[in-house]
């Protein structure tokens, strides 16, 4: 496996695989990889001659008062992980290289972005399209992974890639969990023992909706007000949002198979988020 850090020696290798008739799966991360990431190489390995991660944790991404200072950089650990599940190449370029001086240019993207984590993180898909945007520019894959925890993300960058006319396939990929429910996330890391426990509030308040979908209750506002009051009996969570959107993240009345059941919680300082699609099979 190579590691690669300047964007010159990506593109002629990327060049030389291209006149070599190579499909590229293409993963990107912000490193601190877990699981959930490891099942993307995996699955591009499987579906690509090679398969590039690249790692770079995104000043654009992140608000003035977020965590990106504090975001887990553990990049000896996740060159071995990514090598392990199977990546041909991990791209790491250092912010300097992939930031131009002064940039002008930005990609946004109107709609999909004002509701949920769109609306609570002011800029932040913003800086999701740039990025993607330019290592999309950068690594001209046939296919890019994009785990379906972060489902706005997911639509965001499918219709990104539509819009711009990138000739890649956007695959989604299930969310990984924990044994005992939690969707596995690089955030996880900054939680006690005890704010450990108290998460699992989510993905037991998934499942209640999901419950509450089957057993015929259709209005998303009866829903959503349960399931407020459920996550408020944990006492060191706090409510960002419950929300049940459409595949355009506008919220819905009436609850359809397809239909997303998001959640944003803090538990203690630390906002998780997860979903569920309705109608999609229960892994929690
Ligand atoms: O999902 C992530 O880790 C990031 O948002 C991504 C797609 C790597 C862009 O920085």
């Amino acid at each position: 496996m190579q590691i690669i850090e300047s964007i010159g020696e990506a593109r002629s290798i990327i060049k030389r695989l291209k006149n070599q008739n190579k499909t590229i799966g293409f993963v990107p991360t912000m490193g601190a990889l877990h699981e959930g990431h490891l099942s993307l190489i995996k699955k591009s390995k499987k579906e690509n001659d090679n398969t590039i991660v690249s790692i770079f944790v995104n000043p654009l991404q992140f608000g003035p008062n977020e965590d990106f200072k504090k975001y887990p950089r553990t990049l000896e650990i996740d060159t071995k992980l990514a090598k392990e599940a199977g990546a041909d190449i991990v791209f790491t370029p250092s912010a300097d290289e992939i930031i131009t001086d002064n940039p002008l240019t930005y990609v946004d993207i109107n709609e999909l972005s004002d509701n949920l984590c769109g609306a609570k993180r002011p800029g932040h898909f913003r800086g999701v399209c740039t990025i993607v945007s330019k290592l999309f520019n950068i690594i001209m894959p046939d296919s890019a992974y994009f785990g379906k925890k972060d489902i706005q993300q997911f639509y965001i960058i499918k219709k990104m890639t539509n819009d711009l006319n990138f000739d890649i396939r956007i695959v989604p990929c299930p969310i990984i969990r924990e044994k005992d429910g939690l969707a596995m996330s690089s955030r996880n890391n900054y939680l006690t023992v005890k704010e450990r426990n108290d998460a699992l509030i989510l993905s037991k308040a998934l499942k209640k909706g999901v419950k509450l979908f089957e057993s015929k209750e259709t209005f998303s506002e009866i829903i959503i007000k349960e399931l407020k009051e459920f996550i408020k009996t944990v006492k060191n969570a706090d409510i960002d949002y419950v929300k049940i959107v459409d595949e355009n993240m506008k919220n819905v009345k009436i609850i359809n198979r397809g239909n997303i059941l998001a959640l944003a919680v803090y538990i203690g300082k630390t906002r998780l988020i997860d979903n569920h699609i309705f109608g999609e099979k229960v892994c929690f």
